[in-house]
């Protein structure tokens, strides 16, 4: 097992990145992650802040199926696609996404379904070639939100006002059922290499550090 004993600053957020080609390279024909890896990979992870081993922490779940830790104060967020899976790591509420990038059937019916009138109206001023990809940011930015609040996608993601726009700095404009929720939370798009669209969600106000690392590699720091 890799030594992963780590010490998270307060304002700090930690995401490891786990490709499971590498951590299991017996597992599955087609790579995917398997319930067993990204749990094992979750739980050893997470075991290596608390100091604790990993089958003996007691994980729990909300209402809505968001995981958390019941008998420690850090919180977390995975999110897996494929091969990979990401965990985020800290002492403030987070909430992570990503997904492998993939050519869509319709963009804009997907985001006229399931975004606000406004961001589907947004996307809608994208040139066509760069839809999906633009799609994918706002996704993975919604989605982040989401699960940082716990509440997961269904009958929300229509709620959120997230600028879409790759090129422009992150801003969460607020939801009709809680429009303080966008003076609380920070976006930020992350690069996690193997070409991931990669969302985090930061309940905080200040601009978050965040530490990437690979689990395979180990160590791969690039401050935010
Ligand atoms: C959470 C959700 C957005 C995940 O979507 P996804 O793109 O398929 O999956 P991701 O890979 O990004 O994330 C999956 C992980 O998110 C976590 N998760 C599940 N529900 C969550 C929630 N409400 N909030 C935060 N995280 C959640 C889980 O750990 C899950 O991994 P696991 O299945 O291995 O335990 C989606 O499943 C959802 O909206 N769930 C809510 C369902 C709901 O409202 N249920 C009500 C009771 S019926």
């Amino acid at each position: 097992m890799n030594d992963r004993r780590r010490e998270l600053g307060s304002g700090e957020v930690h995401v490891w990145v786990m490709d499971a080609a590498e951590r299991r390279p017996d597992a599955s024909a087609s790579g995917n992650a398997d319930h067993a890896t990204i749990w094992g990979f979750v739980r050893e992870t997470l075991a290596g802040y608390i100091g604790k081993a990993p089958d003996s922490l007691c994980i729990v779940k909300n209402e809505w199926g968001k995981p958390a830790l019941r008998d420690e104060v850090l919180e977390f967020s995975l999110s897996h696609s494929d091969r990979f899976t990401a965990l985020a790591v800290s002492h403030m509420r987070v909430g992570v996404d990503i997904e492998v990038p993939r050519q869509l059937s319709d963009a804009l019916a997907l985001a006229r379904r399931f975004f606000s009138a406004e961001d589907a109206k947004e996307l809608e001023r994208v040139p066509d070639v760069q839809r999906d990809y633009a799609f994918l940011v706002s996704w993975t930015r919604k989605e982040a939100v989401l699960k940082g609040l716990g509440i997961g996608i269904s009958g929300h993601l229509n709620q959120l006002g997230i600028t879409c726009a790759a090129d422009q700095p992150v801003s969460l404009l607020g939801t009709p059922w809680n429009p303080e929720i966008a003076k609380h939370w920070r976006i930020v798009d992350l690069d996690l290499g193997h070409e991931l669209h990669a969302a985090l969600a930061v309940e905080t106000t200040a601009m978050p550090r965040i530490v990437i690392r690979q689990e395979a590699t180990a160590a791969d720091d690039r401050p935010g």
